[in-house]
């Protein structure tokens, strides 16, 4: 279901700066399966987040999510595949709706004739 194949990313390459945030991860997910990824602080676990979403492409791997590859794809796109809650609640939420609409709305996702926040 889901399948990172060798990901790795490196931050600010070639300067004083540089970090190799990931390297060469790879994992293989099957529906139902609960993993929980642990790490102290500044391990890559955001890092890892972000290129399953796509909030970043990986320098080098790819992501599949349901036997389709979704490395370049946008998040927006991607969001037809699979979701996201933030460890801060004022992030990926719609601050002017009520907690109900953000729902409604994660909860429409792809059924657009079920889109009705007047
Ligand atoms: N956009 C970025 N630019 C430069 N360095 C980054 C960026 N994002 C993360 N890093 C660095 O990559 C490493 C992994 O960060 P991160 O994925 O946020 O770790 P975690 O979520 O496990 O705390 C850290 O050293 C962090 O400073
Ligand atoms: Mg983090």
């Amino acid at each position: 279901m889901l399948d990172l194949h060798q990901l790795s990313v490196t931050f600010n390459e070639g300067t004083p700066d540089e970090k190799k945030a990931l390297q060469n991860i790879n994992l293989s997910l099957q529906a139902g399966q609960f993993v929980t990824i642990i790490g102290s602080n500044g391990a890559g676990k955001s890092t890892l987040m972000n290129m399953i979403s796509g909030a970043l492409t990986p320098d080098v791997g790819d992501v599949m999510i349901d036997n389709r590859t979704v490395t370049f794809e946008p998040e927006y796109k991607r969001s037809q595949l699979i979701g996201r809650v933030f460890q801060d609640p004022m992030a990926g939420t719609a601050p002017s709706m009520t907690i109900e609409e953000n729902l409604a709305l994660a909860y429409s996702r792809n059924k657009k004739e079920l889109l009705n926040l007047e």
